[in-house]
């Protein structure tokens, strides 16, 4: 496994699509807003086709692949339809999310150590098409050495936990995520995280020295409705780069 010497910066465009389809048209475009976070440095584009279609759309997905300028990391719940839209466009990456149509986000991790099915069999099938399999999860022991065991390659770690918490609560909620960090390095899974980061957030989590990637949406979409899609992008970078040198 080889790290990156700075974590990559993923940039979820769902909430572009949100803003979309508020009106329906076409207008803003998601895929326009990849290649601003790619003129700004992104490293690559993740986009959640939910069940409901809620924001990313199907011909969202289509034409990032056909001419997004960046990786794209296809976050799905574990469902055969999914599947089936990712074996035939073949992401880079697919990151398995749980998914329920109530709620208004991707509230906590993916169940891995009492998962219902044949978790390691999807994996398996995902893996067979070239994909990279990783599974978001909450940052608990349990559930790295669960993605372990069914043949994930990649965990990311859910920081919703870590961001929301008061003050008095925070160090604690980071402790979660560096040992479960530490426990998906001793079993040779790459760490990704994301969930809730913001500019001052990303900073700790990105310091965590086996962290390759972090994925922000909704913090930098809100931002980009001030300074623009291309400072916030920047902006981020900067803050997971200076928590590099900063070590
Ligand atoms: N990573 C995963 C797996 C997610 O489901 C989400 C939310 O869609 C994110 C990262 C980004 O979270 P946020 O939009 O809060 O930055």
């Amino acid at each position: 496994m080889s790290l990156p010497a700075v974590p990559r910066l993923g940039v979820n465009i769902d909430h572009i699509a949100t803003v979309r389809n508020a009106r329906g048209g076409k207008h803003p475009d998601p895929v326009h807003g990849a290649f601003l976070a790619a003129e700004a440095g992104a490293d690559g584009i993740t986009a959640h086709l939910r069940e409901d279609r809620r924001h990313i759309r199907d011909a969202d997905i289509e034409r990032l692949m056909a001419e997004g300028p960046l990786p794209l990391n296809f976050e799905m719940a574990v469902t055969d339809e999914m599947l089936a839209i990712a074996t035939r466009l073949r992401p880079h990456a697919c990151c398995l999310v749980p998914e329920k149509r109530e709620e208004v986000t991707t509230e906590g991790g993916l169940e891995v150590a009492h998962a219902a099915g044949d978790l390691a069999g999807f994996v398996a099938k995902l893996t067979e098409a070239g994909i990279r399999v990783s599974l978001f999860i909450d940052p608990e022991p349990a559930q790295v050495e669960a993605a372990h065991r069914v043949g994930a390659p990649v965990v990311e770690l859910h920081t919703g936990a870590y961001c929301d918490a008061p003050d008095a609560e925070r160090d604690a909620q980071f402790q979660r995520i560096v040992q479960a960090a530490k426990m998906a390095e001793s079993l040779g899974i790459e760490c990704h995280a994301g969930h809730g980061l913001d500019f001052t957030t990303a900073g700790p989590v990105a310091a965590i020295p086996n962290m390759a990637e972090l994925n922000i949406g909704h913090f930098l979409i809100g931002a980009a409705i001030f300074t623009g899609i291309i400072p916030a992008v920047q902006e981020m970078k900067r803050v997971i780069a200076a928590a590099r040198t900063a070590e």
